[in-house]
């Protein structure tokens, strides 16, 4: 499909324009335009409700980012997604992590692979397994029921199912404890060890490719732990280690039973992957009703981008907002703040998603682009975050848009601290954008030599996305939500949102140097740069002590 350059159009010029515009134009003064800002920005997809109407933005402005989006083919693009094209264009892939949570027979035939058959007949297989973990009938080699599973990848492979099944803690009790372990510093590893015994402990290896250094070592740590209690036996890696990956040769190469080896497919992006077999460890943990919950969700809010007009789509609206700041407004960074502890890791899971996929600077058509792309995602859970780096995002000089998420029903008791909780979000969603003027600060008796410092500038934006629980469903629509946004956003910059080279050469480097950090390799006389061998001397005089 063309890419076009979005900077060449009309409208682009219009909405710098706008945007021009728009920078000193009070938000309260937006926010007063009255019924019809509320019928386009308050706006909801199924079980989730966004209000997006303290966002810097009008009539006008909407009507701009929608042709923006119009011409720069966002629709023709979310088609070809739905239909199997190849939009991962440097990779030459479909992107199809929506087949994975389409009902039966709701994906098409891609590359020659019935999608939805294939798709479905791994779901039955993992939820078979997940059944017998959680009702004690899968054994280890000892005849003793699992119970821990720990769960081993890294970025795709791990941050959707860890941040998932924190969300989810609330459900599908009684089946094995769930753990994660993504970092090569072995302290991730002994930690999720701590309490298990080798004989109750079953490992889910993950990795897309079966190539990545982080995951292959623990990995090899973990069956070493396994077989220091269990014996050489094969029957050891066949009662205790499951695979997931798209390399289904590479995972038995290593040892895994072929019957354990869950595999999923190319056109499944690592940040895009928890509703694949990636999100095994999550199964066991919420059970297979609690994941297949999760799926429809997500396909509740596929069905929803798919199918509902531009501007009455939340994620086109979310998408086009994002990239409103951050292109045309100058936001560097977009804040995440869910008022809900147990969305504590959604913050990086998102960054990871957004990050990774928009974090570019070439288009599909391989042209630099000359305006920005990908906004730092970042944030922590309220109330927390208030008493940490709030003051920032009242009175500092950068402009900084948040969503900030919202649970109407109660995770625990007492209820009244969920009120509360609830009460911190308005507040802080109401103080962000109407601040305090002097005048009212003169009025409430503040000493004049305070009232600069105390005067809170307003105008900054948030939208409240609402969710009136935390529940698979819910989780799965949030997530899908913000997939989609993602698309929306690299699409109108005509980017590939689906590769990722920029994370290649770091790996292949730490590939070259682990020689010399592990002590194999001498530092002198090796075709390294100065800063490299100073950094690896130091390093190998303390750690040789
Ligand atoms: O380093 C980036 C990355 O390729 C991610 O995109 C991916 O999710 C992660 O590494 C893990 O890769 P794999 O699943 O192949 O182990």
């Amino acid at each position: 499909m063309e890419t076009v350059d979005p900077r060449s159009l009309r409208v682009w010029r219009e909405l710098e324009a706008e945007a021009a515009e728009l920078r000193d134009v009070p938000l309260g003064t937006l926010v007063a335009e009255g019924s019809d800002r509320e019928r386009r920005l308050v706006l909801d997809a199924g079980l989730l409700r966004i209000d997006a109407t303290r966002q810097l933005v009008r009539a006008r402005t909407l009507e701009l980012l929608g042709e923006l989006a119009r011409e720069t083919k966002v629709v023709e693009l979310r088609e070809a997604m739905f239909g199997g094209g190849h939009i991962n264009t440097t990779e030459d892939r479909a992107v199809g992590h929506v087949w994975l949570r389409a009902p039966r027979g709701g994906a098409p035939v891609v590359d020659g692979i019935d999608v939805s058959s294939a798709v479905h007949d791994v779901l039955e297989r993992m939820a078979e397994a997940a059944v017998r973990l959680r009702d004690g009938s899968w054994t280890g080699v000892t005849g003793e029921r699992i119970e821990r599973v720990v769960s081993i990848g890294i970025g795709g492979s791990d941050l959707g199912p860890r941040m998932a099944a924190l969300a989810l803690e609330a459900f599908g009790h009684g089946g094995p404890e769930v753990r994660f372990v993504s970092n090569v510093d072995p302290v991730d590893l002994e930690r999720a060890l701590v309490g298990a015994e080798p004989a109750r402990t079953l490992f889910v290896v993950v990795s897309k490719t079966f190539r990545t250094l982080e995951t292959l070592q623990n990995a090899t740590a973990a069956l070493a732990w396994l077989r220091s209690e269990l014996g050489e036996g094969p029957e050891v890696v066949a009662r205790h280690v499951v695979a997931v990956s798209s390399n289904v040769e590479a995972a038995t190469a290593f040892g895994v039973d072929p019957a354990n080896v869950f595999g999923f497919w190319d056109f499944v992006g690592g940040r895009y992957s928890v509703w694949s077999a990636v999100g095994f460890a999550l199964m066991v943990a919420v059970g297979p009703e609690g994941f297949l919950s999760l799926l429809a969700g997500a396909h509740a809010m596929d069905e929803h981008f798919r199918t509902e007009p531009m501007d009455v789509n939340a994620p086109v609206l979310h998408g086009l907002l994002m990239l409103w700041y951050r292109t045309f407004l100058g936001a560097q960074t977009y804040a995440v703040l869910p008022y809900a502890e147990r969305l504590a890791l959604l913050p990086s899971y998102l960054q990871q998603l957004t990050m990774e996929s928009n974090g570019k600077s070439v288009r599909r058509d391989g042209e630099r682009v000359d305006y920005d792309t990908g906004a730092i995602v970042w944030g922590e859970p309220g109330t927390k975050g208030q008493h940490a780096f709030y003051q920032l995002l009242h009175q500092g000089t950068t402009l900084v848009p948040a969503d900030i998420i919202v649970v109407a029903e109660a995770q625990a008791g007492p209820e009244r601290h969920h009120d509360l909780l609830v009460a911190n979000a308005f507040a802080q969603a109401q103080a962000l954008a109407f601040g305090r003027d002097e005048a009212s600060l003169r009025a409430a008796g503040v000493p004049e030599r305070l009232v600069p410092h105390k005067r809170m500038p307003g105008s900054r934006p948030s939208s409240v996305v609402m969710m009136p629980r935390l529940a698979p469903e819910t989780l799965g629509a949030l997530i899908a939500l913000y997939e989609h946004s993602v698309f929306v956003q690299g699409a109108v910059w005509g980017i590939d949102s689906f590769d990722q080279w920029g994370v290649e050469l770091g790996k292949e480097l730490a590939d070259q140097l682990a020689p010399f950090t592990t002590g194999e390799r001498d530092v002198e006389g090796a075709d390294l740069d100065p800063t490299t061998a100073r950094l690896i001397e130091w390093y190998r005089s303390w750690r040789q002590g």
